[in-house]
């Protein structure tokens, strides 16, 4: 579950998101759909744990995410988010297996030598 309340993120001189509601019950499939500059990466962003909002809330299966430390959002990414980036950011010197796998060198220290 996803639950975004009254999220607001301001950029030194950018609005990106003004005090935004949504919610995404499990095991919907939703598309976040606007033109360019509409703040869709903004959001994702917070919801994914890679930026935090300067207004509101967010919750991922109950648990307020928008008050997480850093050390918190980073086990959060670890062990729950998948992302694929408009930019890739793939590690160039791994195969696309170890790219995936990659997390697991973090978060399974026993896995680690699968990794190369
Ligand atoms: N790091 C940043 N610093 C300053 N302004 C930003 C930053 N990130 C986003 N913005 C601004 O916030 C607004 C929303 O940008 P965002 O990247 O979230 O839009 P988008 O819907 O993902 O666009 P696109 O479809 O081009 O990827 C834009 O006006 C953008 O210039
Ligand atoms: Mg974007």
């Amino acid at each position: 579950m996803i639950k975004i309340k009254s999220v607001s993120r301001i950029f030194k001189s950018e609005t990106a998101l003004t005090n935004i509601n949504l919610e995404i019950k499990e095991g919907e499939f939703v598309a976040l759909i606007g033109p360019s500059g509409s703040g869709k990466s903004s959001l994702l962003n917070i919801i994914g744990g890679l930026d935090s909002p300067d207004e509101g809330e967010v919750f991922i299966s109950n648990k307020r995410i928008s008050s997480y430390s850093d050390l918190e959002l980073s086990k959060y990414r670890n062990s729950s988010v998948g992302f694929i980036f408009q930019e890739f950011h793939l590690e160039p010197f791994l195969s696309v297996k170890n790219n995936v796998l990659l997390p697991t060198f973090f978060n399974h220290p026993d896995k680690r030598r699968n990794i190369c």
